[in-house]
């Protein structure tokens, strides 16, 4: 390995621990969506499983942006990291809290009443989808992030010399860390707490997050066809403002049922329908600047950025934008709809967006300039097709559903089991489809690099 500095293999370990449990996510995923066709089938009920799919979600997307600050900070300040040690014990000491949150899941999903009451908080499980880890592990988790935080923070102010992308990220980052401790926050109001409980997940992923995507974007042109820094330093700026001004406000579009003032009714709908529009700026952006530099130095990582801006608009904006309005909504709300959105969305932005920056950042971390990204292309693929035809499944699953439950008012069981029950099972063989492209890519994650020569080959012999 000839990484430049020890702060980028601590990259390749957050990225090595994000692709490993990326491929856990995508099997629980189908055992999941086995479940609906026949609920006992796993030794885990659905509940344990649906927990384990989302939560290894968030975890590996999770590791996948920090492995990817871990290199941006250390490149763009060509400065070692702060203090290594730190960020070698901050890897093993995630690792060691999400081993031990998933094999608590585990133990709860066998002996369900092991989720016991100790100083007042649930010992396995809170039982708040998406950030269920119990309190122990919420004060690890937080403990983790700030110390990985405080590492990239000094690194650069090692330097002096911010630019605007470690700027936007590491600020990103922070309001990341911050919108976790909404989610430690109880109350015995079933509306307070879902109104909290909000604040982490919406402004994750429609702010913190989306702010994330926006400096890694401009990194990644700057990195893959020699973008000018001024040009997508300006856009960025631009994309993250409008992302935060509809975003924040955006969270409306989940206070419209839950017993929130009538108010956030059109606060939600107005700034929740706005919300696409730095999503397709970001997409004009990818696409001009690509135009403008024909000369590409990494082809593999261009592609799944480009990608990752496109599908970002189309998951999140657009299948977004269709179930946002309240009169919309009112129809729609957790429905298959909202879970079609959710696939796409999750994929689209954030998927999408950490293998990028794998591609973008692996060659150089293993030392090669060119490699043969075939195999990169034909994971894409795999992975894009096979989820744009789950999400065109679950969206007409979700359709039957709005319709048969909402409107003629069938039972929910009776849609579910008979209405839906082809939709179910295309979900599984697209599935499978879907995990035959992980493995391709997780296989060219391990060997990329690795087979320099023939590389090399392909190359000449197509010029
Ligand atoms: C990358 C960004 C986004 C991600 C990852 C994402 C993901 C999700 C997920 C997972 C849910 C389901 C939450 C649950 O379990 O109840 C959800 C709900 C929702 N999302 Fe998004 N979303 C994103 C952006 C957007 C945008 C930009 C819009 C609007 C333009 C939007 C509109 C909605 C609405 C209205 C709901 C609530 C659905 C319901 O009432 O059941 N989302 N989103
Ligand atoms: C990287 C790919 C994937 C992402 C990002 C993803 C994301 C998500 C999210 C955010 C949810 C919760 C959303 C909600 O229920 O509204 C969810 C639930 C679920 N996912 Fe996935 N998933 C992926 C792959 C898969 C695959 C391949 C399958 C199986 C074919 C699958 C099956 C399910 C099932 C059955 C649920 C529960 C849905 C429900 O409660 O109605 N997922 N997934
Ligand atoms: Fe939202």
């Amino acid at each position: 390995m000839v990484a430049k500095y020890e702060g980028q293999k601590i990259a390749l370990y957050f990225y090595t621990f994000s692709v490993l449990l990326f491929i856990v996510q995508v099997i629980v995923g189908i055992i999941a969506a086995g479940q609906f066709l026949s609920p006992d089938f796993f030794f885990l009920n659905f509940n344990t499983i649906r927990t384990l799919h989302i939560n290894s979600m968030v975890v590996w997307l999770l590791c996948g942006l920090m492995g990817a600050t871990y290199y941006v900070v250390t490149d763009e300040s060509q400065t070692e990291l702060w203090n290594v040690g730190l960020a070698k014990f901050q890897f093993l000491a995630t690792v060691v809290t999400v081993l031990l949150v998933v094999l608590g899941y585990i133990w709860m999903g066998i002996v369900p009443s092991a989720n016991k009451e100790i100083f007042g908080t649930l010992l396995l499980n809170e039982g708040r989808e998406y950030i269920e880890a119990p309190r122990w592990a919420d004060l690890l988790i937080a403990v983790s992030a700030i110390i990985f935080l405080i590492n990239c923070f000094m690194t650069v102010q090692k330097t002096k010399h911010w630019t605007g992308i470690q700027g936007t990220l590491i600020g990103g980052l922070t309001f990341l860390v911050l919108m976790y401790l909404p989610g430690m926050f109880y109350t015995k109001s079933m509306v307070k707490d879902q109104f909290w409980w909000w604040w982490v997940i919406h402004l994750w992923v429609e702010g913190a997050w989306e702010v994330i995507a926006g400096a890694l974007l401009a990194y990644m042109l700057i990195k893959t066809v020699g973008a000018k820094r001024e040009v997508v330093e300006k856009w960025m700026y631009i994309e993250v403002a409008l992302v935060l001004f509809t975003g924040i406000l955006g969270t409306g579009h989940h206070y419209y049922w839950i017993g929130t003032p009538s108010y956030w009714l059109w606060i939600g709908g107005v700034f929740s329908a706005l919300e696409p529009v730095p999503l397709l700026l970001m997409v004009w952006d990818a696409f001009r600047t690509t135009r403008e530099h024909r000369e590409v130095a990494n082809r593999a990582g261009l592609f799944f950025s480009v990608s990752h801006a496109l599908l970002n608009f189309l998951g999140a904006g657009l299948w977004g934008v269709f179930h946002t309005l309240p009169q919309v909504n009112k129809w729609t709300h957790g429905t298959q709809i909202t879970t079609s959105h959710g696939h796409l969305a999750f994929y689209g932005a954030y998927v999408l967006l950490v293998l990028a920056m794998i591609y973008v950042t692996l060659p150089a971390i293993r030392g090669v300039k060119e490699f043969n990204y075939s195999r990169a292309i034909q994971s894409f693929w795999w992975m894009t097709i096979s989820m744009v035809l789950i999400v065109l499944t679950i969206t007409g699953a979700g359709m039957v559903q709005t319709y048969m439950e909402r409107i003629i008012g069938l039972d929910y069981v009776a849609v579910k089991a008979q209405y839906n029950y082809w939709f179910w099972i295309w979900r599984i063989i697209f599935g499978f489809g879907f995990l035959i492209g992980v493995l391709i890519f997780v296989y060219d994650f391990f060997t990329l690099g690795k087979e320099r020569e023939t590389a090399t080959i392909i190359e000449t012999s197509k010029a």
